[in-house]
């Protein structure tokens, strides 16, 4: 989705705004624009497709600007095109602003602005916010106090920064529903929709609540609650290392991402403080109580709720009822008393899984968010947070943040399982023990990327591919079929095992290549009876395994609950290097966005 930044200080801003633009091109987009003010004018510059475009088209003279704000655009209202491209300015250009999300009346304010006798550039539904700032500024009222004003008049989702020609100096900003996050130096601030676009020049974060508005000058930020009354909000301070936003000599970010998978484990694990009873935050009163858990996601994220599913009510015994955060809101779910609700997400700021989260906190439900970043909307609305320090994770395709949401997810199925006294404390440390040793069994999981990568150049012209998998291998299967579509752009389908003769054996045949997960377990056997009936249809299969056997790639041993944890690596090399010999451009797939800030 769009991205914006800003910056209003001592520095020169034109490199930095296109540097964080730069840092925010994992989020998606098609155009990219920025408006900065010197000498009481407001230059602004577009253009369509990749942000090196924009800056090409930079004059030297403009880099000397110490205010600017810039965006890159995900059409929703109009095509890509210079016209429909952010900053958009008012009738006289004295106004420039950018803007994230969708203005929902944006239909029947045009009207009366045009009545009025406005002219739009463009088919935005943004552009209405600049003439209608033209109008309120012209009421007499400071640039802030009209801007103010016109956000009362917005439905929607926002988050817009502006300038104003006529008030040198000052930068204004406000937020509802979509993410945006201020970035403290001591030489001015950035603004910014996330964190990667300033982390370089500062790791000091304040995050703005939905109805904020904000008024910042090179010295000063001021911030306004929904009700317009001044408040400070925490400076955050993010420990994300610098040098985790960048490739390091890979070539893609997903693949670097998939190495870091080792490490970012273990910080997570680490950071799941060792007292069992408090490790999920909740008081150990309440964990007694829960007897049953709504685990509410989407994409990956959902996918790791699914084998989740499998894990709490294997170790817990309670039930797990898993939904789509996009579907949920429209089943009328009568909640029932003492369960759990988790959200799970990496950004913590889609609008789908926020707007679900809302609704069981409004129907009396104890909210615990599974998240990678702190301060964001998700985690501000939850009664209790537990984080995956996976770092920043920039390609669109997520990999690490998925092993470490089911690293947490495993460790709240076991903690949850002993202090219900389904498991003994001794059983909790051993399989606790079993979970620490994580690391470890991914950096030998690594090594097989080699092999994934000789199968990947056999198989990646196929027409369609295919994962199987049973118990909680099956959404591990929904999920391998998810990363190779979403990069590749072919046709992958997840199936449960015992289902494909029901149906889905109808589109296997020789050019279908068929990846098996099978662990080892009871349903070991069933499993290569489900290889046998595909190959019976002459499929090619890819069996993934921790048991040893010939031509399969072997993952190291682990229980059956723990294997989509450790066998997630090596669907997610199989994704990348059959993407990767179809030349698709890996970290920002076509059409996809990597955070969905509308519903
Ligand atoms: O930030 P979230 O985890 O809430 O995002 C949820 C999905 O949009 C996300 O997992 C998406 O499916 C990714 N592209 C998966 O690779």
């Amino acid at each position: 989705m769009c991205g914006i930044v800003g910056y209003c200080g001592k520095e020169h801003c034109a490199n930095l705004l296109i540097e964080g633009l730069k840092k925010l091109e994992y989020r998606g987009y098609d155009s990219a624009g920025i408006a900065l003010e010197e000498n009481n004018k407001i230059v602004v510059v577009k253009a369509v497709g990749q942000v090196k475009n924009l800056e090409n088209l930079i004059k030297k003279s403009d880099k000397k600007a110490v205010l600017g704000i810039a965006h890159t655009r995900w059409a929703t209202h109009g095509k890509p095109s210079l016209q429909n491209s952010h900053p958009h300015t008012d009738c006289s250009g004295d106004i420039a602003l950018v803007h994230n999300g969708i203005i929902e009346n944006f239909l029947e304010l045009k009207k009366e602005l045009l009545k009025r006798g406005h002219k739009f550039k463009s088919e935005t539904d943004t552009e209405v916010i600049a003439h209608l700032l033209e109008e309120e500024y012209k009421k007499g009222k400071d640039f802030f106090t009209a801007f103010q004003k016109v956000t009362r008049k917005l439905k929607g989702a926002f988050a817009i920064a502006a300038l104003n020609s006529k008030e040198p100096g000052v930068m204004v900003a406000a937020k509802k529903q979509s993410p945006l996050v201020a970035g403290i130096t001591n030489k001015g601030f950035f603004l910014a929709s996330d964190i990667p676009a300033f982390l370089k020049h500062t790791n000091k974060a304040i995050f703005f609540e939905d109805g904020d508005t904000v008024k910042i000058t090179p010295k000063s930020i001021e911030i306004y609650n929904a009700d317009f009354r001044k408040i400070t909000r925490k400076v955050h301070t993010i420990s994300w290392d610098i040098s985790a936003a960048e490739k390091g000599g890979f070539k893609h970010f997903m693949i670097k991402e998939i190495f870091d998978e080792p490490q970012a484990v273990k910080d997570t694990l680490q950071t799941l403080p060792p007292d069992i009873t408090k490790a999920f935050s909740l008081p150990l009163k309440e964990a007694k109580k829960i007897e049953g858990v709504y685990i509410v996601a989407c994409g990956t994220a959902y996918h790791a709720a699914l084998v989740a599913r499998y894990i709490i009510e294997h170790f817990a015994k309670i039930p797990v009822e898993v939904e789509m955060a996009s579907e949920f809101k429209y089943r009328p779910i009568h909640f029932k008393k003492n369960w759990l609700f988790i959200a799970v997400s990496q950004s913590g700021e889609t609008a789908d899984t926020l707007a679900a989260l809302k609704n069981a906190k409004a129907d009396g439900l104890k909210v615990l968010s599974i998240c990678n970043v702190v301060g964001s909307a998700i985690v501000r609305e939850s009664d209790y947070s537990v984080f995956t320090h996976c770092g920043p994770e920039i390609s669109v395709a997520s990999t690490k943040a998925f092993t470490c949401q089911l690293t947490v997810l495993y460790a709240l199925a076991l903690q949850l399982a002993y202090v219900q006294g389904a498991i003994t404390k001794a059983e909790f440390e051993d399989l606790y023990q079993e979970l620490l040793t994580l690391p470890e069994l991914l950096k030998q999981t690594l090594k097989l990327e080699n092999e994934v990568k000789k199968i990947a150049a056999k198989v990646y012209k196929s027409p369609s591919f295919v994962f199987i998998g049973r118990n909680a291998s099956f959404p591990l299967a929904l999920e391998g079929a998810l990363k190779l579509k979403e990069i590749s752009y072919e046709h992958a389908e997840g199936f449960a095992a015992g289902e494909i003769k029901h149906g889905p054996i109808a589109i296997i045949d020789k050019d279908v290549p068929v990846v098996a997960l099978a662990p080892k377990s009871d349903l070991y056997e069933k499993m290569l009876s489900s290889c046998q009936e595909v190959a019976a249809r002459g499929a090619k299969i890819i069996i993934i395994t921790n048991t040893s056997v010939k031509n399969a790639l072997d993952v190291p041993y682990t229980n059956e609950y723990l294997f989509p944890l450790v066998a997630a690596t090596v669907l997610q090399f199989y994704a990348y290097h059959i993407a990767n010999f179809l030349g698709r451009e890996i970290d920002k797939p076509r059409n996809l966005a990597k955070s969905v800030t509308v519903e």
